[in-house]
């Protein structure tokens, strides 16, 4: 959800009206792909990096998340979505883990689209927690290193219970991971879009998924 801050600033507005704009923005996307049967969303709402941004951008965001948090029960329900929070949530406050536990649990049972929100995300710090996790069964004997192969490690991921990744949306003009999925990006098609997210509408995403529909994937084979 790229280009939140300069959105604001161009409008001659605090980058925290631009994260306002992009949570709004996510709502009224969420509805859409919803409405056309995408099983999974995954947003990038806030990196391992995010931390190192002045203090009241990061405390704008926290209250920003931890308000859409307590929306979630609500607006989730009559849609049957369900919300999911990969990344280590560790770092966030009681209050707001105690929202995240709360909104995962009642959102549980939904079978329409997942949302999932990477916060405190980073591609590498996955992997790695994933590494870690392997060594420790290797460690307590529950498996041995020949164990260890792309399931195994797939299935230490965050998102071992999404549907694989078929589309990497940045908008905003950057043309970049940044840390993103980096794993699930293995085959994922790219679209790179100059919008910034809270203009990034449903006929832009329109637009995106139609030409992913009209690419050839091939998965490494002719
Ligand atoms: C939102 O956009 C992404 C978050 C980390 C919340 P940015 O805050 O990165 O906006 P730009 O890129 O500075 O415009
Ligand atoms: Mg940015």
């Amino acid at each position: 959800m790229d280009g939140n801050g300069r959105w604001a600033r161009r409008r001659g507005m605090p980058r925290s009206v631009g994260h306002k704009a992009g949570a709004d923005n996510l709502e009224s996307m969420c509805d859409y792909l919803n409405s056309i049967g995408v099983k999974a969303l995954t947003v990038y709402a806030f990196s391992t990096e995010n931390w190192s941004r002045p203090q009241d951008e990061v405390d704008a965001l926290m209250d920003l998340l931890y308000g859409y948090l307590l929306t979630v029960e609500e607006k989730f329900k009559n849609r049957n979505m369900k919300l999911k929070i990969s990344g280590d949530t560790s770092a966030f406050s009681e209050k707001i883990r105690g929202a995240i536990a709360h909104a995962e649990e009642v959102t549980a049972p939904g079978d329409g689209m997942v949302l999932n929100i990477a916060l405190n995300y980073g591609g590498r710090s996955e992997i790695t927690r994933a590494a870690r996790l392997a060594a420790e069964a290797v460690k307590e004997g529950k498996i041995t290193p020949d164990d260890i192969d792309e399931d195994y490690i797939g299935g230490l991921m965050y998102t071992a219970d999404l549907p694989e990744v078929d589309l990497i949306i940045r908008p905003s003009g950057e043309q970049r991971l940044s840390n993103f999925l980096l794993w699930q990006a293995a085959y994922a098609e790219l679209w790179y879009s100059d919008i910034c997210w809270p203009d990034f509408k449903e006929k832009d995403m329109e637009r995106a998924i139609i030409d992913y529909q009209n690419r050839d994937r091939r998965f490494g084979n002719v």
